[in-house]
C-alpha cells in the first residue's frame, strides 16, 4: 500500500481536491489518499462550496471529506507528502523529527518540471475561476504523481 497526504493551509480549498482528483486515478486497494491543513482554523469542516462544486463539474464527490490538521505523526503515516505551496512545506517540514521525514515533503507542482507553475495559488479570498485553474493544476500534477507511484 502506498499512503499520499495532500497539505495546504486550511484543508478546505486545495488539499480537498487534490484528495479528490487523485484518489479518482488510483485503486483504492494500492493507494490511500488523505489530506491534512498545516493550520487549525478549520478543524471539523467539509470543504469549501467552491471547491464542492468545481470537483462536482468533474464528477469527483469530495463531500464527505473533514478537515484536520497536520501532525508529526502523519511522517510515519504517509509515503508522500505533497505540500501545495512554499509556505506549507516549511511549515510541514518544521515538524520533520528526522531527514527520512523531510525527504517525504515535496512540494505538488514539482512533478509539472515548470518554473512558471511552482506553488499551487490559494483561492480562498478570490473568485471561482481560482479554484478551477487549482483544479487543472492538480490535475496535471497528480497524472504525473500517478506514474510516479505506479513505478514504484
Ligand atoms: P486552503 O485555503 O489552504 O487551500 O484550504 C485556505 C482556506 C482558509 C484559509 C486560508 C486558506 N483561511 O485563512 O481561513
Amino acid at each position: 500500500m502506498t499512503r499520499v497526504l495532500m497539505v495546504c493551509l486550511g484543508n478546505i480549498c486545495r488539499s480537498p481536491l487534490a484528495e479528490g482528483i487523485l484518489k479518482s486515478k488510483v485503486d483504492s486497494d494500492k493507494v490511500t489518499v488523505d489530506s491534512a491543513g498545516t493550520a487549525n482554523y478549520h478543524i471539523g469542516k467539509g470543504p469549501d462550496k467552491r471547491s464542492i462544486a468545481t470537483a462536482a463539474r468533474y464528477k469527483i464527490d469530495i463531500t464527505d471529506q473533514r478537515a484536520r490538521q497536520f501532525t508529526a505523526e502523519d511522517f510515519d503515516k504517509f509515503d508522500y507528502i505533497f505540500a501545495m505551496d512554499r509556505s506549507n512545506y516549511n511549515d510541514i517540514v518544521s515538524l520533520a523529527k528526522n531527514t527520512s521525514d523531510k525527504a517525504k515533503v515535496t512540494l505538488m507542482l514539482e512533478v509539472l518540471n515548470n518554473p512558471q507553475a511552482i506553488e499551487v495559488p490559494d483561492p480562498y479570498y478570490g473568485g471561482d475561476s481560482g479554484f478551477e485553474h487549482v483544479f487543472q493544476l492538480l490535475d496535471q500534477a497528480t497524472d504525473l504523481v500517478v506514474k510516479k507511484i505506479e513505478s514504484h
